[in-house]
């Protein structure tokens, strides 16, 4: 029986792994997160905690109570919440990070072993200047373009590199250096596309708010241009990307840091298909030109190379598949209740 903290567990990326956690059995799920967590997940987890992953004395109350195996450190703010409120951000993008990693720290010197930390980066991290070099830029690498103009994304790399800080180089001049006693495995996600929940306070949110907001039959005022391009994952196969590199046998891996994608339309061919779902769709394109902004300085692709050689990535739903066999059916579910 594996013990998992997962934090941010009311958030999108929560539910599904929680919801996939539970039917593989055989976890006891900690569930951490700042709101109460959904009636529907309670029964799922051994223990849903409300909290906050700033206050230490609560972090430390947990990991005096539990040896976990892995930790999955969802908790953030996303890209637009995080432009309006930079420092609470920072706060808790990146100090949040820090408490969750001294956390894992102290737990593998009372466990005497290494502990998984999962962590789900972004394309935010990316920064491209401008949409001339967008276009020129194609599959961005892991390694390119790594100059991001949000605070999420600058928060996104720092903690990437303070996750690979903790697995290599932590208090690297003690005499008896307590190196890789972390296992950081971190994956950087495209905007994610759930049928059951909706994003707050991302800038690629206009593809979920536009398929739910025509499951519900509501207009909806696109925030950004018909001819905005960024990848996109269904939420399902973002689960199964954090199961997956979670199980991924270490030596198997050539980095901490993946990059990993599935499709990536623009914003008028996301508006085709989902008026091919629902014909009396009103969607309307009225950009917003500072979340635009924000838009075009994500690569329009990504590379996700090394996440297909190292570990065997592959996504299941390309996106007329996502559309029609996990979006549509699932939205339809969703609101019919
Ligand atoms: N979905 C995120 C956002 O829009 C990007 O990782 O902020």
């Amino acid at each position: 029986m594996k013990t998992i903290l997962v934090t941010g567990a009311n958030g999108e990326i929560g539910h599904g792994l929680i919801t996939r956690l539970a039917e593989q059995g055989n976890v006891r799920i900690l569930a951490l997160d700042i709101h109460e967590l959904d009636a529907t997940l309670k029964p799922k987890v051994h223990r849903a905690v409300v909290g906050d992953i700033l206050d230490t004395a609560l972090l430390e109350s947990l990991s005096a109570t539990y040896n976990f195996d892995t930790i999955y450190h969802l908790a953030a703010l996303l890209s637009t919440k995080a432009e309006r409120q930079p420092v609470l951000a920072h706060r808790v993008n990146v100090d949040g990070t820090l408490n969750l990693l001294e956390m894992a720290v102290g737990q593998s010197r009372v466990q005497g072993r290494e502990i998984k930390f999962l962590y789900p980066s972004s394309i935010a991290v990316y920064g491209l200047p401008d949409l001339q070099t967008k276009e020129r830029a194609g599959r961005v690498k892991e390694h390119e373009w790594l100059t991001p103009r949000t605070m999420y994304g600058i928060n996104k790399l720092y903690c990437e590199q303070l996750g690979i800080y903790y697995a290599q180089y932590y208090r690297q001049l003690d005499a008896d250096a307590t190196r890789g006693h972390i296992d950081f495995r971190a994956l950087r996600f495209p905007g994610l596309i759930s049928a059951v929940t909706v994003p707050t306070g991302g800038t690629s949110d206009y593809a979920p708010e536009m398929l739910h907001a025509a499951a519900q039959g509501k207009p909806y005022a696109c925030f950004v241009r018909e001819d905005t391009r960024i990848p996109f994952m269904a939420m399902p196969d973002a689960i199964e990307a954090l199961l997956q590199l979670e199980v991924a046998p270490r030596p198997k891996l050539t980095r901490f840091v993946y990059n990993v994608t599935a499709f990536n339309p623009s914003a008028r061919e996301i508006f085709e298909l989902v008026r091919q779902a629902f014909p009396k769709a009103q969607v309307t394109f009225a950009p917003d030109l500072k979340r635009q902004k924000i838009v075009d300085s994500w690569p329009a692709d990504i590379d996700d190379s090394a996440a297909r050689a190292d570990w065997g990535w592959k996504p299941s739903y390309d996106f007329k598949r996502a559309f029609a066999e996990y979006l549509v059916p699932g939205v339809l579910q969703c609101y019919r209740a």
